[in-house]
């Protein structure tokens, strides 16, 4: 939130503050919370752990952090999904859970590979879920010394990746080069594209805007997400997952009761309100869109969905580009029916296709990382 909004919330509830001095900024940001992203794997000899300390740094939906190892011995792991960290309103069939899954396996794969490592992994050892997630496992992992590792250059941009919310730079178009090696880098097991211009970036930005905007609108959706929020540093690093609602600025405005759970979810408040101004904000300043396309909707594609994403995000990092996934045109419930319909009317190949991403793309400051739970807290041994 920048300082003209908070003047206007500040103003909205009759309270004049200061947004915070220098020392009380300092001592807002959270450590533990952001500790994973320090030297990953450095706490660990074996292999497997220090691949796995890179993969808890992936991407995936509303930072719920679902994955549980379980722990074989140096070389071999079976990863399983916490039915404890679903999102049942917005992603009612797991699906977006399952591509931050896919996330994870990516990151695991080109960790494994930068240590010398083939990591080889069994997709639904016991067959795949179909409606809802079960106990089933999601991967069987073991990890091969190479004789000759490949290189693998994305791996040098895992630290550098992060969601931007924020508004991107209008005046600074997506290069058509760098869109097309984000299409190249996704692999073979999905259909990745993407526009930087014209009718379609146009017709996006107000597609993803009023999607999100149908989500504000939905009681028990958007409740979703903030019963999720971690406000300020004392709940970011108590639950460092969630969506973290961080930085001097915004706990200001939280001590000063401005900023709390009930004045989000309430449609008459100002919080409410530039909560989708915001938003509004950041996906008309959309200046290109990729997608990630299946041919159909097995959890299989799911995953393959995932790894792509990953593999499309460091790229972008590596050019320079920040990302936003723009999921809420793509969610199975109701209120997101016109949007769904109109999302594979412009983007699917044909009937069956599925669209799994949509990422908005641009040109930001970085805003670094985002809270993670230790490894040593979703590892389960013997
Ligand atoms: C399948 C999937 C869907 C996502 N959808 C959204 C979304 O709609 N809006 C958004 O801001 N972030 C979305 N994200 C990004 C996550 O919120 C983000 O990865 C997470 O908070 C961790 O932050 P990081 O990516 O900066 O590490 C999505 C991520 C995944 C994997």
């Amino acid at each position: 939130m920048n300082r003209r909004k908070f003047l206007k919330v500040a103003g909205a509830g009759g309270v004049i503050l200061a947004a915070g001095g220098i020392g009380f900024a300092t001592t807002r940001t959270p450590t533990a919370a952001l500790k994973p992203w320090q030297a990953p794997g450095s706490l660990y000899k074996d292999p497997m752990r220090r691949a796995l300390s890179f993969a808890i740094l992936a991407p995936n939906p509303h930072n719920r952090q679902p994955w549980v190892v379980d722990l074989k011995n140096d070389t071999e792991a079976v990863l399983h999904c916490d039915l404890g960290r679903l999102l049942p309103e917005t992603d009612p069939f797991s699906r977006q859970i399952v591509i931050g899954l896919g996330c994870f396996l990516e990151l695991f794969s080109l960790a494994a590979a930068a240590q010398g490592y083939r990591a080889n992994i069994g997709y639904f050892p016991n067959g795949q879920p179909s409606e809802n997630l079960d106990q089933r496992p999601i991967a069987q992992l073991s990890l091969v010394k190479e004789a000759e590792p490949a290189a693998e250059p994305l791996f040098a941009q895992v630290l550098r990746r992060h969601t931007n919310r924020h508004p991107y730079d209008t005046a600074r178009a997506v290069d058509a080069g760098a869109l097309q090696r984000l299409s190249s880098v996704a692999g073979p097991a999905v259909w990745a594209r993407g526009t930087n211009g014209g009718k379609l970036l146009r017709d996006l930005r107000v597609l993803t805007r009023d999607a999100m905007r149908a989500e504000f609108g939905t009681p028990e959706a958007y409740q979703e997400s903030i019963d999720l929020m971690r406000i300020g540093r004392g709940e970011i690093e108590a639950n460092p997952d969630g969506i973290s609602l961080g930085g001097a600025f915004l706990e200001t405005l939280s001590l000063a009761g401005i900023l709390t759970r009930e004045k989000l979810a309430d449609p008459t408040s100002s919080s409410y309100q530039i909560g989708i101004e915001m938003s509004d904000e950041a996906a008309m300043s959309s200046m290109g869109f990729v997608w990630i396309n299946t041919q159909d909707n097995e959890r299989s594609a799911q995953i393959a969905a995932g790894r792509a994403y990953m593999r499309i995000a460091l790229q972008a990092t590596a050019d320079g580009l920040v990302m936003q996934p723009m999921s809420q045109a793509l969610q199975e419930y109701a209120a997101m029916a016109p949007y769904y319909k109109t999302v594979h009317d412009w983007l699917a190949r044909g009937p069956g296709d599925r669209v799994q991403m949509l990422a908005r793309l641009g040109y930001a400051n970085d805003v670094g990382p985002s809270p993670r739970w230790p490894l040593k807290s979703r590892l389960k041994t013997g």
